[in-house]
């Protein structure tokens, strides 16, 4: 593999958590950590509301389910509200994923898609990282 890796990982982007209920986590991560809410997007293609409170650089962003057949309702109805993925910032989605897929890794996403904010994303599957579900985000 010759293709240059350094730089490629610029940041946490998000901790993603799966919740029933988006006002109520948005409210007492506002009143307990003094967490502000900075962005809400109904995300339709995943079946998803997203709540995004901003932490330094990087965000914590709530997922909750806007229909049964979405991933998350599925998530919760298996696991029950907790961490979902972690979402790492990217210099270049394509490259990150056309890495892993070299690799022999499995991906959920075939190529980099529209992600919400306006950016450009690509899921790794958990088997291939360690349990994690993993957001490649690219801004
Ligand atoms: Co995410």
């Amino acid at each position: 593999m010759s293709i240059e890796l350094e730089g490629l990982l610029t940041e946490i982007d998000h901790i993603a958590i799966a919740v029933n209920e988006l006002d109520l986590a948005v409210r007492w991560y506002e009143e307990n950590l003094g967490a502000i809410c900075v962005h809400r997007e109904l995300v339709e293609s995943d079946g998803v509301e997203e709540a995004l409170l901003k932490v330094a650089e990087s965000y914590i962003q709530f997922v909750c389910p806007t229909r049964d057949s979405s991933p998350v309702a599925k998530f919760l109805e298996k696991k029950g509200e907790g961490l979902h993925h972690v979402g790492y910032r990217v210099k270049d989605c394509a490259k990150a994923l056309e890495v892993i897929k070299a690799n022999g890794g499995r991906t959920i996403d075939e190529a980099p898609r529209k992600g919400s904010r306006g950016t450009t994303v690509a899921f790794v599957h958990p088997k291939t990282s360690f349990g994690t579900l993993i957001e490649l985000v690219q801004e």
